[in-house]
């Protein structure tokens, strides 16, 4: 039986993430902060929760030491949002955005990869966003915690290819759930991101998962250190929302 851990995996995309594994057949180790929230995922897919704050070492280790085998696949999901302009973000706001989205992949990656050297395989998914690739305005340090995701994605595979570890990063887009969800509430704001998007739509979380199983699966045993945008095309779609006359 295949395994994968996923982070992050209590809520939003990490979730789907975790059903649609469970459901490929995969034992699945559902991460998360509190353990309550972790087994409760993990009840509802056989799977084994895992309580880990992916900023501290120690705790992931532990986790790592509980799902007792090298885990064929690692996707490094959690993340957090603090919004707010540069001009007046706090310093505090933006080492913690850095510290969760960036910091932890390196952190959980690390320890992850240790074991699948050993292993001699491994496939190591990173989660980023559109916001690496065309920051936007009010999110803090997110865009660069999320461009540093994919420059990260890419050193890892150029030092871990020989040990046949795969890593690869997924930039989902306007995606319906998770933490963007209570934002598409607004109706405005749906309507006009949904336009904006060239497939006329807003993503699903099950979109995010089938292309994080995708990567995960031999179909995709010759990538690496490749970025998958999952946005509908929104991300190649600037000119389009600028009229020509
Ligand atoms: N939802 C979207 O539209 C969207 C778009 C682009 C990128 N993303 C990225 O996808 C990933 C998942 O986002 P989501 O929307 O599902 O968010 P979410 O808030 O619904 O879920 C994030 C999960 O991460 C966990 N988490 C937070 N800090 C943690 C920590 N220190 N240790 C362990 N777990 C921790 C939370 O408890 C939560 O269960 C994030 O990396 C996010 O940046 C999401």
């Amino acid at each position: 039986m295949p395994s994968m851990i996923i982070t992050g995996a209590a809520h939003g995309l990490g979730k789907c993430i975790a059903e649609h594994a469970a459901q490929a057949g995969y034992k699945v180790g559902v991460l998360d902060l509190v353990l309550e929230q972790a087994q409760k995922v993990a009840e509802d897919i056989g799977g084994v929760a895992l309580a880990a704050d992916v900023n501290d070492p120690s705790s992931v280790e532990e986790a790592f030491a509980k799902f007792d085998e090298t885990p064929d696949v690692l996707i490094n999901n959690a993340g957090i949002l603090r919004t707010g302009l540069l001009m007046e973000h706090s310093l505090e706001d933006f080492r913690r955005v850095i510290d969760i989205n960036l910091s932890s992949v390196f952190i959980v990656a690390q320890i992850a990869a240790r074991r699948m050297k050993e292993a001699r395989r491994g496939c190591i998914i990173n989660m980023s966003s559109v916001n690496g690739i065309n920051p936007s305005t009010n999110c803090g340090a997110y865009a660069t915690a999320k461009a540093g995701v994919l420059a990260l994605t890419r050193q890892m595979s150029m030092e871990w290819g020989e040990f046949n570890i795969r890593v690869n990063s997924i930039a989902p887009g306007f995606i319906d759930a998770g933490m963007q969800a209570p934002f598409f509430e607004n109706p405005q704001v749906r309507e006009l991101r949904s336009n904006a998007v060239p497939l006329k739509r807003l993503g699903s979380a099950a979109d995010v998962a089938e292309c994080a199983l995708f990567l995960a699966s031999d179909k995709a045993a010759y990538i690496s250190g490749e970025n998958i945008t999952v946005d509908g095309g929104v991300i190649h779609s600037v000119l389009m929302q600028l009229p020509r006359s």
